[in-house]
Formats: C-alpha cells, structure tokens, sequence
C-alpha cells in the first residue's frame, strides 16, 4: 500500500511510522506534516523502506489533494494535541483538527481513497472518579475543551464524509500515549526531564484525576489492525486497561528515577479539568484479534526513563521555551 501518514514527524505519528517501515517493508510511506513545535524532522531519521518527507499542511487544499491523489491510505494523525496549548490559541485547534480533517477528507472524496482518522478518548468528556463506568464505541460525544470539541468536530465530519459521500473511513478514538518521542509539554515526559534537571514534578490539583495509559507501540499497532482489517465505516475504541490516578503514575516516574515519594509540588489545577477517562476495548480486541504487548506498565515506563535519559540532546531545545509557557499559564 502506499499511505499518506499526517502529522508523522510528531510522537506518534513518528512511531508509527518506524514501526510500519520496520516491519511492512512493501508499503510506501509519504508524510505530510508542517513541522510545527511538535514536528521534529529528525524523528524519522533511520526510518528504513520506501519513505519521503514533505513539509506541507493538512489545511493546504491543493497540496492535500495532489499527495491524496497519489496514496491509497492516508492514516491522519496531524493534530494541534495538547489540551494546556488551547488555553492559549484555541482557534489555531479548530484550523487545523477540524477544518484540516475536512480538507483531507474533501480530497479522500474526490480521489476514492481509503481514510484512517486518528482520534482520542477525549471527544466523550468525563467520567465520574467512581462508578466503573467506561467509553464504548456508542457513548455519546460530549468534548469539555478547545481540543476535545475539535477533534470532535473533526470525528463527525468523519462519519459524515463515510454516510455522504461514500468515503471508506474508519475511526478509532485512543487513551493517553506514552513513550519514546513525546514532547515534554506532556505529563510523563514533563516529569522526567523536570527530574533530571533537578526540579520537583509538577502535579495538577490534587492529583486525583485518572488516564488510562497505553504504550505509543500498543496505540499503532491497533491503528495498523484497523487500518487492514477494520469494517469500514466502523469507531474502534483503543485502550491497554491502564487506568492510574496522575498521583499514581507520579509515584511509579519517582520510584522509577530512585527519588522520595515527597519529590514534588501541587501547582494550580487545569481550568475544566476532566476528571477520569477510561476505554472499553472489547470491540476491537474481539473482532480484530488486537491485544497490547506492554501489559506491565512500569516496564514500558522504565523503557521511556531510559529512552530520556540517553536522548537528552533530543528534549533538551524544548524544555525552556515549554516551562516559559507553563508559567504564562501559572502551571
Ligand atoms: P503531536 O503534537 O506530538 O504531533 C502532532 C504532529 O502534527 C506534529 O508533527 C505537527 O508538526 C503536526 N501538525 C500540526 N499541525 C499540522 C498541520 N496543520 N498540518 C500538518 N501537520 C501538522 O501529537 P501526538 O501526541 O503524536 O498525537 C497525534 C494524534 O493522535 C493527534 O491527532 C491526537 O489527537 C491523537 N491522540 C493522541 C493521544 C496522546 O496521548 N498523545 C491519544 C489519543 C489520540
Ligand atoms: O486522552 C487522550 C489525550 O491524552 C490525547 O488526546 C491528548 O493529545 C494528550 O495530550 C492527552 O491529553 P491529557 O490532557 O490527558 O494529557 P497531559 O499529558 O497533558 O496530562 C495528563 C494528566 O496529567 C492530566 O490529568 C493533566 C495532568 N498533568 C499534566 C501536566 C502536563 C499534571 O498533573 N501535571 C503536568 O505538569
């Protein structure tokens, strides 16, 4: 297959890329990503096969449609991603989630090209602390956040585009990722760095609210499951059973890095804070035969301390600029 991979120079994007290229070498693999502060070119280095780069955005029609026109898949993964950021330019949320995935979808429209859309837990809002109660393919959309209602809005043009238009779409809506690559404006990676440069983590509010952790390689797996074998038309709901209070995950990053159990500091709560998500991953374990590798979540945490602590040259550029942003937000 030839696959048009959006957002590929980003962290899972990137990660999807090494692992399509590592281990399906007879696919072709374009990336079109506008390398924004979350697009690192030098994610991809090393990838091996049939790969090119094109710096480009998803909201840019007539690039869209000629590199749509020349790929069989596109698998859509570029995104404004993180919730803090659209405390700070919310538009820029909805250019790019919404009107981008629009744009690509136009042109999957006109060339008949088969559509992955890459969309997070988050478009159904939260789940009360207690109760067990879990996101299924049918909850309800329900997004509380610049970023959630984008990625929303970009879903239902999703599903509109399949009913309207005939596209072949599919849809599979993730937890939280961690792993190698991700930006350190991200809670685990935040973390880290902040402990190997000798500063207490940073835990929003009191700690309480749970995400429901699967490993970035668990996450692409399931989308390359989909991508194959899903029921077009279908939403397919990917999650590892990770659910951890952020308490708990900072407990596990500290006795991880050998630091007290005290090592770090409460700072102002997110406004509108979601309280707990969690997924029901029954479709897609029972018809896709999909199931994570990363059971144990403190392995795949320690692989992701020593990933950081041997690419310091990779976080260390970013680190400065994302605390200035953190304290413009008081967080
Ligand atoms: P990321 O921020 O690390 O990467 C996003 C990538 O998109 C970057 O390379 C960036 O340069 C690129 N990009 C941004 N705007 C663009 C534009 N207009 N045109 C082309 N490229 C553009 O994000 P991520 O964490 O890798 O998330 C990837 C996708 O997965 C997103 O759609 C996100 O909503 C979804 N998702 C993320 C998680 C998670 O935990 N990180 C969980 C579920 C779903
Ligand atoms: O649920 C999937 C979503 O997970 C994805 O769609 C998003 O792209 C991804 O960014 C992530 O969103 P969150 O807002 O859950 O992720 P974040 O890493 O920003 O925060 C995880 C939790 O940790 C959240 O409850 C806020 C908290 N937090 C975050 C930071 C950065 C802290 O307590 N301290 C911090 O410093």
């Amino acid at each position: 297959m030839r696959l048009l991979v959006t957002g590929g120079a980003g962290f899972i994007g990137a990660n999807f890329v090494h692992l399509v290229l590592r281990e399906h070498p007879e696919h072709e693999v374009t990336v079109l990503d506008a390398l924004t502060y979350a697009g690192r070119r030098e994610n991809l280095e090393g990838v091996a096969g049939s790969f090119r780069f094109v710096e480009g955005s998803v909201c840019d029609g007539g690039l869209v449609d000629d590199l749509v026109g020349a790929t069989d898949a596109v698998v859509h993964f570029a995104a404004e991603s993180h919730n803090d950021n659209s405390f700070l330019h919310p538009v820029s949320f909805v250019e790019t989630n919404t009107l981008g995935t629009a744009v690509l979808l136009d042109a999957a429209r006109r060339h008949g090209t088969r559509f992955h859309h890459v969309s997070t837990d988050e478009v159904y809002g939260e789940l009360p602390l207690e109760g067990g109660e879990r996101f299924r393919p049918d909850t309800p959309l329900a997004p509380t956040s610049f970023y959630s209602a984008s990625k929303a809005g970009a879903d239902l043009l999703v599903r509109a585009a399949a009913r309207q238009f005939g596209v072949a779409t599919t849809l599979s809506n993730c937890s939280n990722n961690y792993g190698p690559y991700q930006h350190v404006e991200k809670f685990i990676p935040r973390q880290i760095t902040n402990i190997l440069d000798g500063k207490r983590p940073k835990l929003y509010g009191d700690g309480r609210n749970v995400r429901d952790w699967i490993h970035v390689e668990d996450h692409n797996r399931a989308v390359l499951a989909v991508l194959e074998q899903g029921r077009v038309g279908e939403t397919y709901l990917i999650g590892a059973n990770g659910e951890r209070s952020n308490r708990e995950v900072l407990a596990a990053i500290l006795e991880v890095m050998g630091k007290e159990p005290d090592f770090f500091e409460h700072v102002a709560d997110r406004p509108g804070h979601d309280l707990r998500y969690a997924i029901d991953a029954t479709k897609i374990r029972d018809e896709l035969g999909w199931t994570p590798r990363y059971e144990d979540f403190r392995t795949g945490l320690a692989a992701t301390v020593a990933w950081y602590e041997a690419n310091e040259a990779w976080w260390r550029p970013e680190k400065r600029e994302t605390e200035a942003r953190y304290q413009t937000l008081g967080r």
